[in-house]
């Protein structure tokens, strides 16, 4: 069953959000598993320190790697890939999504105060993941993020209807817009493709505002959309 491994400093965050919705109905039936390890059980001071000041100085605190490292081994006896939330990561999307939910499961360490002592980045073959360039407080509201987007794809958790719609012709494209009841509100109506009953027109239209949507607010997106070239035709 997939299993998602916090290690953090703050275990009464979990489940948080991801005991509600969706990815909490999921939970509660037993289609995944979450464990949030508290990193201080595996300090060995009567303080239980997590932390210390950074070597060579400078403001703030640095996750030791002795206790981080015990709390990874007590954790990580699978073949789950150990990844750490960081800004300074690699870009998660969907691709990296869809492949973690389609493994064992993963362990995601949460980083606080400065960093985490690099040295236990490279014994413990951590990789790094960021959701954003943006910096969080620390790296448990990105852990649920990269948790929630996984959940989501586990087998009987989203209705057959949606993913497969999503995963049909919108792959690489940014969601056409939605309507429902009632037909005029505040002077706005919808547009009449919508109403005609003709479901090939209806799928031509959502494709057509799906690519609009995407050329227009993501060009990033739309240059490395699935079938796009990467580079321009090589003249005749
Ligand atoms: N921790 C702090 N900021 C983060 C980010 N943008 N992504 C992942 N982890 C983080």
């Amino acid at each position: 069953m997939w299993r998602a491994s916090v290690l953090t400093i703050f275990p009464d965050m979990f489940p948080g959000p991801l005991g509600e919705s969706l990815a909490g109905k999921a939970l509660a039936a037993g289609t995944w598993l979450l464990d949030a390890v508290d990193i201080r059980d595996f300090a060995t001071d009567k303080h239980r320190s997590v932390d210390d000041t950074p070597a060579g100085g400078g403001p703030g605190m640095v996750m030791k790697p002795d206790v981080l490292a015990r709390a990874i081994d007590a954790t990580a006896t699978d073949a789950r890939p150990r990844l750490l939330l960081s800004p300074r990561g690699a870009p998660l999307d969907q691709n990296w999504v869809e492949e973690l939910a389609g493994g064992a499961g993963v362990v995601l360490v949460c980083g606080r105060f400065e960093g985490v002592d690099e040295r236990v980045i490279a014994a413990r073959d951590l990789e790094e993941v960021s959701i954003g360039d943006y910096v969080l407080s620390g790296g448990e509201i990105a852990a649920m993020v990269l948790i929630d987007a996984c959940v989501r794809l586990l087998p009987g958790v989203m209705g057959a209807a949606e993913s497969s719609a999503e995963e049909s012709f919108s792959a690489g494209l940014l969601e056409y817009p939605h309507y429902t009841r009632p037909q005029l509100w505040e002077g706005r109506g919808i547009p009449e493709v919508l109403t005609s009953g003709d479901h090939g027109k209806i799928a031509a239209w959502r494709r057509a505002e799906a690519e609009r949507l995407t050329r227009e607010r993501r060009p990033d997106l739309w240059a490395r959309r699935p079938g796009s070239q990467t580079r321009p035709a090589r003249p005749k």
